[in-house]
């Protein structure tokens, strides 16, 4: 039976996500996809933490140059985080001729586009659907189904810890620092909180949505952020005393002098349907001139949505490499549209 063999880098709340979500697809995935998908290294720092994770502690390494080195290996899925290693990891993995799955937003709302170009040079793919919305499909339906459009504006809630503490916050009276420590527990916040609370991560996300649905290069500079750390539950009383409540939206439109980007909280009529929109869960709004209105919904945070996004990333370089048409996806033609500058 064939077997493509990859490599995972990092083994924490994604990297173990995806490790199950392959187990539950062992059966299944020969008569799906064509052939086997067997993990055959995982790279940690902490042998010892990752070990009891795992029956089989022998895939585990803290040496990349058994991964980097290793002919076998066609498909690195980086889901450590961070710029470096990462992006050096990315980099070599691309130039040597391995197809690239990663979460990390960090990286590539910053470098996306310098990876892009090295998997474009290779015939190579990078693939990141994990790393906007956790579990919803958003970056290939934006590159591909939706690609007939001119696209005008995307928007929604992209951050599942603060959509989860305002939640927390409105429906249970919960104070902030005992929700965010609740979606800490649940796998949802980064590994320094203070991207997701300050709108960070929202605005990480803004730029790679933005570049993807106006085939631009926006990077997380360019977005203006707020995030919901001066919210208090005073706000969001009063709020409801209104008829509002308050959502941490990010939003990027494509007008005619430029794209503008941001991040922040605002009042939105508790009968808006991103007010129904709770929980971990993210949506996101997009409009283009032939589909006009679209809109998807589903878990935008946490181990197996997230999980679900990286597999389906792994499923279609393996129909890609079975098929012979790798980096299809990766294309990199891009408009130099400018990015206005919004003040605070
Ligand atoms: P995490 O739980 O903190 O796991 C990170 C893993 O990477 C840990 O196993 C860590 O090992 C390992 N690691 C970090 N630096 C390393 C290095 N230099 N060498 C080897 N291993 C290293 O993070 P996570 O929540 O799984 O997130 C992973 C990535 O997915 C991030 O880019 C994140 O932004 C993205 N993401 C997360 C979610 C989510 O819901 N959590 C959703 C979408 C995207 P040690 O434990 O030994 O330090
Ligand atoms: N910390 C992120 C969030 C993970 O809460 O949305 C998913 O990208």
């Amino acid at each position: 039976e064939n077997v493509i063999k990859a490599a995972l880098l990092g083994f924490g709340t994604v990297g173990t996500g995806v490790y199950k979500v392959l187990k539950n697809q062992e059966k299944e995935m020969s008569a799906k996809i064509g052939c086997k998908v067997e993990i055959k290294k995982i790279l940690v720092r902490n042998i010892e933490k990752a070990a009891a994770k795992i029956e089989d502690a022998s895939l585990l390494t803290s040496q990349w140059d058994e991964i980097i080195n290793d002919p076998e290996i066609e498909i690195v899925i980086e889901l450590m985080g961070g710029i470096n290693p990462a992006k050096e990891y990315i980099l070599s993995a691309l130039k040597a001729g391995k197809h690239v799955v990663s979460a990390n937003k960090d990286l590539i709302a910053v470098h996306g586009h310098e990876l892009l170009d090295a998997a474009h040079e290779s015939k190579v793919d990078f693939l990141f659907e994990a790393a906007v919305a956790g579990g919803i499909p958003i970056i290939r339906p934006l590159k591909q189904c939706l690609a007939g459009n001119h696209m005008t504006e995307v928007m929604g809630i992209v951050n599942g810890t603060t959509n989860f503490i305002l939640t927390k916050m409105t429906q249970e009276g919960m104070e902030f620092k005992d929700a965010l420590a609740l979606a800490t527990e649940l796998g949802y916040a980064e590994a320094d909180p203070t991207a997701d609370i300050e709108g960070l991560d929202a605005g990480r996300k803004v730029a790679i949505l933005a570049s993807v649905a106006f085939n631009s290069r926006v990077v997380f500079n360019d977005v203006y952020t707020e995030g919901i750390a001066k919210i208090t539950s005073k706000d969001i009383h009063y709020a409801k005393e209104m008829g509002r409540d308050i959502k941490l939206l990010g939003v990027a439109r494509n007008e005619a002098d430029g794209i503008e980007a941001y991040v922040c909280p605002m009042l939105i009529p508790s009968s808006h349907p991103l007010a129904t929109v709770n929980d971990s869960y993210n949506a996101v709004f997009v409009h283009g001139d032939a589909v006009e209105d679209a809109m998807f919904f589903g878990r935008g945070a946490g181990e197996l949505p997230t999980a679900s996004a990286v597999v389906g990333d792994v499923f279609d370089i393996v129909r890609n490499i079975l098929a012979g048409c790798c980096g299809r996806i990766g294309c990199t033609c891009y408009k130099n549209i400018p990015v206005k500058k919004m003040e605070d």
